[in-house]
């Protein structure tokens, strides 16, 4: 299975028993496990995820606690920690009325579709659906690029006991992103056992005003073209060429072989031989994204660490855009990124990155 497009379909409980009945007996059996998904040969057509709320699992009956307080309050409550404003959020995740979602992933959105609709006969009336987020991997050579035009999907931790490392992949005991497993040291109830807490971000790009600030904004390396220049500008700000090839290991012109070469792209940690790290940015700006998000040598033993796995979502930019330089506010063409991560713990994962590193300007 190529994951093409994925639906996050977020819903409401509306009848306990039926839900609880139903999840047990049908739905249950429907969800795709990690292992099954490690193998190309035991990935199924469409794979099926579950999350649910501390409000969906209260709703359930679990009192259980489960040692995260970022998820027991939920995202609304540390929206401003985040630097965010709710007045910009999609108003169904203020409501505070969502209890979980199902992730539906598949090569084809009409596996995705009948899936869903299976689903929805199963739970027999048991949920509402609360809202919608259809993402969709970008066409022909864009696909697996984001809404800017940056590979995305390449760095991403090893888990100890699921993947072997490629070279300088940052390798983690399962515990920091898997619930009571080894380098998890939180008390958690046994159900909850290899488990993991979901972080699902809706997050809109502005392309072509992304674009026209590259073109505004670049700098003015001798030979080359404003357009190249505002490529190197865009490389800087990522930290990868659109490509994937990291600046780090190549500065000053993109390099798609080194890009498409799992052995090297992941291989670089800021340091450089007779270089200080601490000052030279002639390489990777310290404020690049990839370096914001994972310092890699500029902090020793990060634990800070998350499994990322979203996907587009939104239509490609229109013509009518690109000539405006200005992005559509006709909802249907609202484009981003359905930012999805996995983590142990919210606060030493997402919410640390997103605070204490990216919104950190220092
Ligand atoms: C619209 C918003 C975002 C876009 C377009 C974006 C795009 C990208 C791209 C293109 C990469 C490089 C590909 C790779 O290394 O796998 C990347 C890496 C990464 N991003 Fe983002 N990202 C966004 C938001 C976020 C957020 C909100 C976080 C976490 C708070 C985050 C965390 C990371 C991390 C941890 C990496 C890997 C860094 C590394 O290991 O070198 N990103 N992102």
């Amino acid at each position: 299975m190529r994951k093409i497009t994925e639906t996050f379909f977020f819903f409401r409980i509306t009848n306990i028993r039926t839900f609880k009945s139903q999840l047990g007996s049908t739905i249950l059996p429907m969800i795709t496990s990690t292992n099954d998904m490690l193998s190309a040969t035991t990935q199924p057509t469409t794979a099926l995820n579950v999350a649910f709320s501390q409000r969906g699992l209260t709703t359930l009956g679990v009192r259980d606690n489960l040692g995260d307080s970022l998820f027991a309050n939920g995202q609304l409550s540390g929206a401003s920690d985040l630097g965010d404003k709710t007045s910009q959020w999609v108003p169904q995740f203020s409501a505070s009325n969502i209890d979980g979602v199902f992730l539906v992933a598949s090569d084809t959105i009409d596996n995705v579709n009948s899936l869903l609709s299976q689903l929805q006969a199963s739970l027999q009336g048991s949920i509402s659906e609360v809202y919608r987020v259809q993402g969709q991997a970008r066409p022909g050579d864009q696909q697996g690029h984001e809404h800017f035009g940056f590979m995305d999907g390449i760095s991403n931790p090893a888990v100890t006991g699921f993947s072997t490392p490629h070279p300088g992949q940052t390798v983690v005991p399962p515990g920091i992103i898997l619930l009571g497993q080894r380098g998890d040291s939180k008390g958690r109830p046994s159900w909850a056992r290899d488990g993991s807490f979901l972080v699902f971000r809706q997050l809109q790009q502005r392309v072509p005003e992304f674009n026209s600030f590259l073109l505004n904004n670049a700098p003015s390396q001798p030979n080359m073209t404003l357009q190249q220049n505002a490529d190197l500008l865009g490389a800087r700000m990522m930290g990868r060429w659109k490509s994937g090839a990291p600046i780090d290991l190549a500065p000053l012109a993109d390099d798609p072989v080194l890009a498409a070469d799992p052995q090297r792209n992941n291989n670089f940690d800021y340091t450089h031989p007779n270089f200080d790290i601490n000052t030279d940015q002639s390489h990777c700006p310290f404020s690049a994204h990839i370096r914001k998000t994972n310092p890699r040598a500029d902090q020793s033993a990060i634990s800070n660490q998350i499994i990322r796995a979203g996907i587009p979502y939104g239509p490609e930019v229109t013509s009518d855009e690109t000539a405006s330089g200005t992005s559509s506010s006709t909802p249907s063409l609202e484009r981003g990124l359905a930012f999805v991560s996995y983590q142990s713990s919210i606060s030493s994962g997402f919410a640390f990155i997103q605070q204490s590193w990216a919104n950190n300007p220092e």
